[in-house]
């Protein structure tokens, strides 16, 4: 085993692997980082000379990936030659939910992390550490040492067998943040049995985070942690929603309910946001996991109390598109909705699980005419999302040809014309600055502002003449405007 690590590989361009081995780079200019991917549209979208072209949009990212790349930090697909020069390989590839077959629904499908563990025990050389930085069920690190280690008889072209040892990484970034969340995490987990290979790990992250921040467990303790650290972030969310809708059967204010409840510090005020939602492509599919793992091991009522945190979210994305048609009189027929925002969150372009999908989808099943504006998202991706494109070319039509469709709303300037109602459905900075006074003059009555993520200032769009509703808010400004 070498005595400090100088050539890794990452397999994975994604929104880990890519931000990720960034920062690595970044931090440690004495190691060449190399990330690999099998998708090489990807792959040339890292290496575009126009920085506005990466394929991720995350604020720093561009700035460190332009010190970095060339010098330390390689996209390419070239798996085969990144990782026979790696002396430590990150597997950092997706793990969506199980589409089909056992656990179907729930859980992890492991085909991508299988297929690179047999590319590594293909290719590797000599000794390499193998770390999973993937989110994965807790065990799998069992699965690759059995498929690194059983996979190398039949390679005997190489000279030696090769050797390996596996770690647990897992990842917390959270997408938004991930450069700043990469830089300044609040720990780093290293889960292992071999004491080497943990130190040189840890020695990886000692070039920019105390070591007071790395804690190292057993590898099933570590993977699980990850699950679980999802799991209570998810069900936070859907905890504050669920008072959130009690709040607007009773007067109270779930603002004014979360400062009082995460006062107590040992709450806490962090995630404590209520909001159309989770989405994202991890909490959704980290909790299935942990319900399947649940299942698996004979636990079914464990299983049973963190499914009702995804149920929630389900209910919830549900109420809100029901309580818009509600209130613009039970029928969307014909009817121009502003849809402010489609990411799953600000500062992102990544509409994986996003509530506005769900949302959408219902309002567009209404008969609503719908004109979407988000400042990351393209609307390639929209159409994809909703499974329909959009019907920018037939503007000409009216009426009833045109209900139940989306337009892609390429700026805020003209889109509020002659609409019933703007919907917050991301809480993008840009909507802070919307003039409502002007806004209100170009809708059409009665005109309606849903602020499903609580970012819209109520006297400003009262004041305008506009009806308004916002999360969790109990006051009904509704019935002060009727
Ligand atoms: P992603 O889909 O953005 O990226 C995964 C990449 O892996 C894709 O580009 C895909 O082409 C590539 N890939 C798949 N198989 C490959 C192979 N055999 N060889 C080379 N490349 C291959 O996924 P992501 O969001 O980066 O998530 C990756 C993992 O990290 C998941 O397990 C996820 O749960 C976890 N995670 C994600 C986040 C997040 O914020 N997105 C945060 C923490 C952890
Ligand atoms: C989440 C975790 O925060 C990360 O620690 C983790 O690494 C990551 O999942 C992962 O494993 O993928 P992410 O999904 O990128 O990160 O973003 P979050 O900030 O957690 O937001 C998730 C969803 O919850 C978003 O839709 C967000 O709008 C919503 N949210 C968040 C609320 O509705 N209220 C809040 O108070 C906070």
């Amino acid at each position: 085993m070498p005595n400090d690590i100088k050539n890794i590989c990452c397999i994975g361009a994604g929104y880990v692997g890519g931000p990720t081995m960034a920062v690595i780079a970044n931090k440690c200019p004495n190691i060449q980082v190399n990330v690999v991917d099998i998708n090489d549209k990807r792959i040339n979208q890292w290496n575009s000379n126009d920085l506005n072209k990466l394929p991720i949009y995350e604020p720093g990212l561009a700035e460190i990936i332009k010190v970095s790349r060339g010098r330390n930090l390689h996209f390419s697909t070239q798996v085969k030659d990144k990782i026979e020069k790696a002396e430590m390989i990150f597997i950092s590839v997706n793990t969506p939910t199980k589409k089909t077959g056992i656990g179907a629904g729930k859980a992890s499908d492991l085909k991508w992390v299988e297929i690179c563990a047999r590319q590594v025990a293909k290719y590797a050389r000599g000794h390499t550490i193998v770390v999973e930085k993937s989110t994965l069920p807790v065990r799998t690190a069992e699965v690759i040492k059995s498929i690194l280690e059983q996979s190398q008889s039949p390679y005997k072209n190489k000279s030696t067998p090769s050797t390996f040892d596996v770690l647990s990484n897992p990842e917390f970034l959270a997408e938004g943040s991930a450069i700043y969340d990469l830089t300044n995490p609040d720990r780093v987990l290293i889960g292992g049995e071999n004491e080497n290979a943990i130190k040189l790990l840890n020695d990886v992250y000692l070039n920019w985070i105390p070591q007071e921040k790395i804690l190292k467990t057993n590898i099933w303790s570590s993977e699980l942690a990850k699950l679980t650290a999802n799991a209570f972030l998810a069900q936070r969310i859907s905890s504050i929603n669920s008072i959130g809708a009690l709040c607007e059967s009773t007067g109270a204010d779930i603002r004014e309910v979360a400062r009082a409840i995460g006062s107590d510090s040992r709450i806490g005020s962090k995630f404590l946001d209520s909001g159309p939602g989770f989405g994202g492509s991890c909490f959704k599919k980290d909790i299935l996991n942990l319900v399947y793992l649940c299942e698996y091991f004979g636990i079914p009522e464990v299983g049973d109390f963190w499914n009702s945190v995804v149920n929630l979210n389900k209910w919830h994305q549900h109420r809100i598109s029901k309580l818009i048609t509600s209130k613009l009189y039970g029928t969307l027929s014909g009817k121009k909705l502003v849809i402010l925002g489609f990411a799953f969150k600000k500062n992102t372009n990544d509409t994986r699980e996003s509530s506005a999908i769900q949302i959408c989808k219902d309002l567009i099943e209404e008969g609503a005419i719908l004109h979407i504006h988000d400042p990351k998202v393209n609307p390639e991706q929209i159409s994809l999302d909703l499974g329909m494109t959009s019907s920018n070319d037939l503007k000409n039509k009216i009426g009833s040809a045109l209900d139940g469709s989306w337009f892609e709303a390429k700026n805020l300037d003209d889109v509020f014309q002659d609409a019933d109602a703007a919907i917050v459905l991301t809480e993008w900075d840009q909507y802070l600055d919307i003039d409502w006074g002007k806004t209100a003059s170009k809708m059409r009555s009665p005109s309606w502002v849903f602020d499903a993520r609580s970012i819209l200032e109520p006297c400003e769009i009262i004041n305008a003449g506009l009806l308004f509703w916002r999360v969790g808010d109990g006051l009904n400004r509704s019935k002060i405007n009727n």
